[in-house]
């Protein structure tokens, strides 16, 4: 299948750090052409321009609070928050559009629901769009299956201080792949935060920690440590960019695939 074709892309959560970044990263991202920046009704940024982004007409994109129906789209790319996450779903699925989401913090009821709107449109949900955090889940995955149960897995991850949801759902992803590659299930063995007397260490457990401050972009690393020595993995995003260019050439693989659910894996990998 083609990888890169032209896209129409709608951006919920426009107004957000991400949003901005996909609005800027969009407008010079060959084949693709964002057409709506939704925001809440709410919202100041309702009617104002988006800055350096026009349509074909040449005039300049406003920022709206519900999708156009004279406009077509190809692809909502959802990056906002857990309570807005259900309306971004809805809307794609009453338009038929291809949905490409970065929200993290659903609860479990909201990735059901991603699941069965996978029946009627395709669908892919990542919490990390960097190629980078995917390389770091695979060897993470396979250091965890190779090492053996005395090495002791411990995630740490630093956000900045706005970040809402903890651990973040990187920290969750590479946690969830270490517990498959030792054939455990991450709800059995996830020690989520400690405070107090905790007690000793689980053997099994996959520990993690949070950082919260400033403008840290995104920090995870991943400890495997055993008596005497320790090895550490660690990804830094210094940008949101890489994040937001992510999510576009998703929208792009996206397009035109039938319903389903997909990962940024089967991008990598070019899986059909
Ligand atoms: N998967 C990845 O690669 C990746 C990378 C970075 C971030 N993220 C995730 O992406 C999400 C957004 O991050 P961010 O840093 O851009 O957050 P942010 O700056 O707080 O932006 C969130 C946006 O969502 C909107 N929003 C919040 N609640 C809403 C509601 N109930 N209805 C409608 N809109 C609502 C906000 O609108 P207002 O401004 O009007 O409140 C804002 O525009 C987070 O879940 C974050 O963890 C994922």
């Amino acid at each position: 299948m083609n990888q890169v074709q032209h896209v129409r892309v709608a951006i919920y959560g426009a107004g957000g750090r991400m949003g901005q970044s996909l609005l800027a990263a969009g407008s010079g991202f060959a084949g693709v052409e964002i057409v709506a920046a939704l925001v809440r009704a709410q919202s100041e940024l309702v009617d104002n321009p988006v800055t350096g982004i026009f349509d074909p007409q040449g005039n300049e994109l406003t920022y709206v609070s519900a999708l156009d129906p004279d406009i077509a789209v190809d692809v909502l790319i959802d990056f906002s928050a857990g309570a807005a996450f259900d309306n971004a779903l809805a809307i794609a699925v009453e338009h038929h559009l291809g949905f490409v989401s970065g929200t993290t913090g659903l609860e479990p009821a909201q990735q059901l629901d991603l699941q069965n709107a996978a029946s009627r449109i395709p669908v892919l949900w990542s919490a990390n769009f960097s190629v980078g955090v995917a390389l770091l889940k695979r060897l993470a995955a396979e250091a965890a299956a190779a090492l053996g149960p005395e090495f002791e897995v411990e995630i740490i991850e630093a956000h900045h201080a706005r970040k809402e949801d903890a651990p973040s759902g990187t920290a969750l992803a590479l946690g969830q792949a270490i517990a498959a590659a030792r054939g455990l299930n991450l709800d059995d063995v996830a020690r989520r935060a400690r405070d107090g007397i905790v007690g000793a260490r689980a053997p099994q457990e996959i520990g993690f920690s949070t950082i919260r401050g400033g403008d840290i972009v995104g920090e995870h690393t991943v400890m495997f440590i055993a008596a005497g020595e320790r090895i550490e993995l660690t990804h830094r995003a210094s940008s949101r960019d890489l994040f937001a260019r992510g999510a576009l050439r998703a929208a792009q693989w996206l397009r035109g695939r039938r319903a389903g659910y997909y990962s940024v894996e089967d991008i990598i990998s070019g899986n059909d």
